[in-house]
């Protein structure tokens, strides 16, 4: 089935008491036993919740996974992944990722004994030559944050398969209507839900599918002893959410082709970062391995003080972190979202002082070219 036919369908027949077409609500910390030994399938909220657990059926589904979950963030739901792995473990990680994700890499987990390396995901040569004895898994984005690289996952996975790594998709960026990363050779997917998939830049929310039943055993068993479970009702904004997924990217995408053709005809934008673009370096990969390329836009201005002057004249266009909500919003890595990579790292990926970042909406493109228009000329 489509998966936008699915993203319809999450949570439709859960309640099968009243027939609510809208998964109801559960709003309970914990729920009666029948009987001594007894239980109706639920105990205590953080083990499971019949709202959150609607959601994580949905994600599992789209993702063709054994099992989802549900976390209170993006963040949280990588943290709970690392529990995986133990002190003495190396991950290699793609380079060019969300700042946040390197500082818990580097500042968090580093101090219990992972040790990362980051490299170029996109070069298999790369990605082969920061192997080490005790090398256990790569984490890769499938599309990165801020500069657009594509992931090729088959290629990757066939690394990981060979030296029995585990590989780690976060698919924020494209979410399962564009990407199903576990059809591609990923074993586990992440997501910020926060993003795409509810859409509405409402609720911060993270979820994870996992391919292989045992494993997602072992992801439960952290998910319950950890506790940063989502909560029943960001749970039920995330279903209502995603419930739109397809309409809301073809929009998405329509509108980043446009503003991208834009940008790279205008004097004063000297690079544009869209797969979308033929002349993006990963365009035909993306082309062959995914439905689409996404919303997410990078650009560089020809000198800094037009950062500031773009960032402050959009006003269609909100000046704000975060990505992937129906409202478009513009931010400068460097300073936000990337502040946490080492500074030499940012200068050899190109996150510098002229780069931005569009998270293109859904409003109409011409309204959205003529803000940056007046933005960039005024
Ligand atoms: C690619 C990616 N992964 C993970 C996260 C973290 O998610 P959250 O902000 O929901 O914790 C983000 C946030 O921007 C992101 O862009």
């Amino acid at each position: 089935m489509n998966i936008g036919t699915q993203a319809v369908q999450i949570g439709l027949e859960w309640d099968t008491r009243t027939g609510a077409v809208s998964v109801p609500v559960y709003q309970t910390a914990t729920f009666r036993h029948p009987g001594l030994g007894q239980s109706t399938g639920y105990d205590y909220s953080r083990s499971g919740n019949p709202t959150r657990q609607a959601l994580e059926d949905g994600i599992a589904r789209l993702d063709g996974a054994a099992r989802g979950f549900a976390y209170s963030s993006g963040m949280a739901a990588i943290a709970n992944l690392l529990l995986l792995f133990r002190s003495g473990d190396h991950i290699i990680v793609t380079e060019d990722l969300y700042g946040g994700t390197c500082r818990l890499f580097d500042k968090v987990f580093n101090q219990f004994g992972l040790s990362f390396s980051y490299v170029d995901t996109s070069d298999t040569g790369a990605v082969r030559a920061a192997l080490q004895p005790y090398t256990r898994a790569v984490f890769v984005e499938t599309l990165t944050n801020p500069l657009l690289k594509f992931a090729d996952l088959p290629a990757i996975s066939a690394i990981c398969k060979e030296n029995r790594l585990l590989l780690i998709a976060d698919n924020t960026f494209l979410t399962p209507y564009l990407l199903r990363p576990l059809d591609q050779g990923a074993d586990i997917a992440v997501y910020s839900a926060t993003k795409y998939l509810a859409g509405h830049n409402d609720t911060v929310a993270g979820l994870v599918t996992v391919k292989d039943p045992g494993l997602a055993e072992r992801v439960y068993f952290h998910q319950n002893s950890v506790g940063a479970t989502l909560g029943p009702q960001d749970s039920w904004l995330v279903i209502r959410g995603m419930k739109t997924l397809s309409v809301r990217l073809d929009r998405h995408q329509e509108n980043a082709l446009k503003i991208a053709t834009w940008l790279a005809s205008h004097p004063r934008i000297t690079k544009v970062y869209y797969p979308g673009l033929s002349e993006h370096p990963d365009h035909d990969l993306m082309k062959r391995n995914a439905r689409g390329f996404g919303a997410m836009i990078a650009f560089e201005v020809d000198n800094h003080a037009l950062v500031e002057q773009v960032l402050l004249k959009t006003g269609l266009i909100s000046f704000a972190e975060s990505l992937g909500g129906v409202e478009s919003l513009i931010t400068f890595p460097e300073v936000q979202t990337h502040a946490d990579i080492p500074p030499e790292l940012r200068a050899r990926l190109g996150i510098n002082n002229v780069l931005l970042r569009l998270s293109v909406g859904i409003e109409d493109a011409d309204d959205l070219i003529a803000d940056l228009k007046q933005a960039l000329e005024a």
